[in-house]
């Protein structure tokens, strides 16, 4: 087999630590002999401690002498929870290291691929640069903008709407549309929404995949002055699912009785409105990655201030018209058409009867 295919077999195998990882990356490893036989695979869950590295060389025991380590992300040079992976490489004798890419945190990168040429085994990197870069784009921006992934859905009709003039807004896309929905929030640390979502839909804003998650999903709503009602779906299961206010000046009492039914109630200066303010607290908590899923203001907010990393929206295919109605992303917008967002390396997927539209911005 090819450099490339065993890399892409490594990037295989990290993805089985979606929804399982954060804070830490997507790791996946795979040990070829000398012989060119693959003799052990593993990936990284951070409930698990081991590391992709060591599962895979526990698997191929003495096979690994002389051998190639083909591994997702740079192998870490410190002790951390576990013993430094290169050491352990080193040490099992591998030969040679494929890595596409180098480890994001501005204090190890390098580091790993240093300590491994300095013990005469061969680094290969740059294989596969983009997947490995996409596959971790959430740990990737965490440590390099210091704030949260951030990704922006929607979900609106063909002509960009997501409600009837008279506010009607269940459902315009489909069952499956807000399965690959559910699927996104799985992959998330975060999901955050207005607090005018809260008044008008009162939803839950969990993840109902039931697929295996290290962290609950944080559900986080901007409201200024906590004007969420203490009988809203979010509030009275703040004790099942985390749940942060973001707020300017709440009213003590109201903090007080969101803090006594579990919920958490931060006040960020600049309110908020403030996005950066926003997502500066969600770092502090260690939030890698945010799902937005509106509504129309706090997108806009978002997508003024130059926040979003990646974009879905679902789109149905119904038109509702209407001058009034309102449309999927508010805020300023841009003036200029230069001054859009354009998207680069979209992807179009269908679901049931609906597209889901993912991109980035350009
Ligand atoms: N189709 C979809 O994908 C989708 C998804 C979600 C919601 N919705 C619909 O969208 C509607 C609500 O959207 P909306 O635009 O009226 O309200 P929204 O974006 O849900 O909430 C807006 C409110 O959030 C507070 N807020 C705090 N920080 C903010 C920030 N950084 N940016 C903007 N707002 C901030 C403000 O209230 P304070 O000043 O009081 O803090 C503001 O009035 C609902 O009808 C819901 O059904 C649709």
């Amino acid at each position: 087999m090819t450099d490339e295919a065993l890399t892409s077999r490594a990037l295989e195998l990290a993805s089985e630590g979606i929804g399982r990882v954060s804070p830490s990356p997507l790791v996946g490893c795979v040990i070829v002999s000398a012989e060119g036989q693959i003799v052990g695979e593993g990936s990284y869950i951070f409930s698990e401690v081991t590391h992709a590295e060591i599962a895979a060389l526990r698997q191929a025991g003495e096979r690994s002498r002389g051998g190639t380590a083909y591994v997702s992300l740079e192998p870490h040079a410190h002790h951390g929870r576990t013993p430094p992976c290169t050491e352990v490489l080193i040490n099992a004798g591998i030969r040679r290291v494929v890595c596409p890419i180098e480890d994001p945190n501005p204090l190890v990168s390098g580091k790993g691929f240093e300590e491994l040429r300095n013990a005469g085994v061969e680094v290969v990197t740059g294989i596969l640069r983009e997947a490995a870069e996409k596959q971790n784009e959430k740990f990737i921006c965490w440590h390099r903008n210091k704030r949260p992934f951030v990704h922006l859905k929607t979900a609106m009709s063909l002509d960009g709407k997501t409600a009837t003039v008279s506010g009607d807004s269940k459902w315009i896309t489909s069952v499956e549309a807000r399965a690959e929905g559910q699927k996104l929030r799985y992959e998330y640390d975060a999901i955050l929404v207005g607090a005018q979502t809260i008044a008008a839909d009162d939803p839950s804003l969990t993840d109902r995949t039931g697929g295996p998650r290290d962290r609950g999903l944080l559900r986080v709503v901007l409201d200024s002055r906590l004007r969420t009602a203490a009988g809203s779906a979010v509030v009275a299961t703040a004790d099942e699912h985390p749940t942060l206010f973001i707020a300017r000046d709440p009213e003590p009492e109201k903090a007080e009785t969101f803090r006594s039914k579990g919920a958490e109630v931060a006040v960020v200066e600049g309110g908020p409105r403030d996005t950066k303010a926003v997502l500066g607290e969600l770092y502090r908590r260690r939030i890698t990655s945010v799902l937005v899923e509106g509504g129309a203001s706090v997108a806009g907010s978002f997508a003024d201030s130059g926040l979003v990393d990646k974009f879905t929206f679902f789109i149905a295919p119904v038109v509702i018209g209407g001058a009034k109605a309102p449309t999927s992303v508010g805020g300023e917008g841009a003036d200029r058409l230069a001054e859009a967002f354009r998207l680069k390396d979209i992807t179009v997927q269908q679901a049931g009867p609906d597209l889901m539209v993912t991109g980035y911005p350009a």
